[in-house]
């Protein structure tokens, strides 16, 4: 029997352990789905201290039980460890790290290089190795294939090469993660019948594509569709605003047409590890190749000026009541970048406090999900969240919205704030209305 074959035969029995590197927002909920599949999952994370908490049963996540990943470390299906030597064991190795840009604008490969280095070292025959990280167009190809084959071990016959994008929406109760389909893509014909077998014994549909190449582009249009839509209702925003028009308005009328419009939500801007960074991650391969695209590049800009945006707004609204920006307190509601989680990457609080920070006023926040917030880009590097009280709401000045958490307390906020500016909708959307709340 074939290399390919083996290996089918001992992922369709649950033979084959999995090992998933980068045990974050992406790793730690697929080594749930792989285990709740059958299979024994052994985790990898440079992280000591988070694999050491793992391996005591915590999950790591504020939206994932720690008892359903209690239960897995207990049954010795799942552990977690350091040691990359120990990537030779699974038979299946899944790459879930962060890929990150840079200070100036470009992929930050780093985090995906050195896992790539680390798979090369102990690549042996029999093993799937898939990228589920989101890379550039082209990198299954031009960055993984070239690291890991060599004249010993060809790709195809002595192991298979596979990327299948995550898909996955941390915090999202609607969709669980086997129930979103999964694009499969394979190096060979014989990597993507591998791939196709690992995935369909997990996910409800696997959805195969010609090339790894196509696959990497699926998933980054998905989400610069995203980008690119939000952008473009938070560029409406601000011209509406000045025409007196309620974007919200405007866009839950527009929503009543069955076919041909999608509505996007406005905010204070884009935030999280995927949708800011993925169009940055496509840009660069387009100018590599002597193109440029327009319209990201213009989303990119809109979403540039919405900090300045809420800050001019903040200034506005206090000066109307005759208070200076620099010498106000001012109160950030949510700096996670999206309601219920506890994710701060990109988030649009961090330049909007730091604007403010930079206007002479004082910032605090609150954030249940975030009791310290730590970050390079706030004056204060380390703050710490404000639980809170009736009496503490009414010494600010201003208080801000950024992310409309389920659990804050609306209705005190509403009553004992002097001035709130909702980037959110939130508290109209809870019948929360007033002179004092103001929409930017
Ligand atoms: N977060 C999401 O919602 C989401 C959704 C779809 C796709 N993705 C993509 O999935 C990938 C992972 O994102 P994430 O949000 O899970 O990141 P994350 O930061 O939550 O987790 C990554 C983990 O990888 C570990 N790590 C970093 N470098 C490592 C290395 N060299 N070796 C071993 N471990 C390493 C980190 O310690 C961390 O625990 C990214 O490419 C992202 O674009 C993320």
């Amino acid at each position: 029997m074939n290399t390919a074959l083996k290996l089918i035969q001992s992922i369709e029995t649950r033979q084959s352990p999995i090992g998933i590197i980068g045990l974050g927002y992406v790793g730690i909920p697929l080594s749930i789905c792989f285990l709740e599949a059958g299979f024994q999952v052994l985790g990898f994370d440079q992280d000591q201290e988070k694999v050491a908490s793992i391996n005591k049963g915590r999950s790591c996540l504020s939206h994932i039980d720690d008892s359903l990943m209690g239960s897995y470390v207990t049954s010795r299906k799942f552990s977690a460890t350091t040691d990359m030597q120990r990537l030779n064991e699974p038979d299946v190795v899944l790459i879930c790290v962060p890929t990150p840009t840079t200070t100036d604008h470009k992929p930050n490969l780093s985090h995906l290089i050195e896992s790539v280095k680390h798979i090369a070292n102990s690549l042996r025959k029999g093993q799937l190795i898939c990228l589920e990280s989101t890379p550039y167009p082209g990198a299954t190809e031009e960055l993984l294939l070239p690291s890991l084959q060599t004249e010993e071990i060809i790709v195809g016959s002595d192991f298979f090469l596979a990327f299948s994008p995550e898909r996955e929406d941390p915090g999202n109760t609607q969709y669980q993660i086997a129930s979103i389909p999964k694009i499969v893509s394979g190096t060979t014909d014989a990597c993507l019948k591998v791939a196709e077998s690992l995935y369909s014994g997990v996910f409800n549909k696997v959805f195969p594509v010609s090339s790894t190449q196509t696959a990497e582009c699926t998933k980054l249009i998905e989400n610069i569709y995203r980008h690119v839509n939000i952008s473009f209702v938070n560029e409406l925003k601000q011209i509406l605003s000045q025409m007196e028009v309620d974007i919200w308005e405007v866009l839950e009328a527009a929503s009543t047409k069955p076919f041909g419009f999608q509505s996007f939500s406005p905010g204070p801007g884009i935030g999280g590890h995927c949708i800011p960074n993925n169009p940055i991650y496509f840009s660069w391969k387009v100018n590599q190749l002597g193109m440029s695209s327009q319209i990201i590049n213009s989303a990119l800009s809109v979403e540039k000026s919405m900090a300045g945006y809420v800050c001019e707004t903040a200034k506005r609204a206090l000066t109307n009541q005759k208070k200076k920006l620099a010498n106000s307190n001012i109160l950030i509601l949510g700096v996670t970048y999206k309601p219920d989680i506890q994710d701060t990457r990109e988030s649009p609080a961090l330049p909007i406090i730091k604007l403010l920070q930079e206007s002479g006023a004082t910032v605090e926040y609150s954030d249940p999900y975030v009791p310290i917030l730590q970050s390079s880009q706030t004056k204060d590097r380390k703050m710490q969240s404000l639980h809170l009280t009736k009496k503490d709401l009414g010494m600010f000045d201003l208080v801000i919205l950024i992310t409309d958490h389920s659990s804050f307390p609306y209705q005190l906020i509403h009553e004992h704030s002097t001035l709130i500016i909702d980037t959110r909708n939130a508290f109209r959307r809870n019948n929360f209305i007033g002179d004092h709340v103001i929409q930017a």
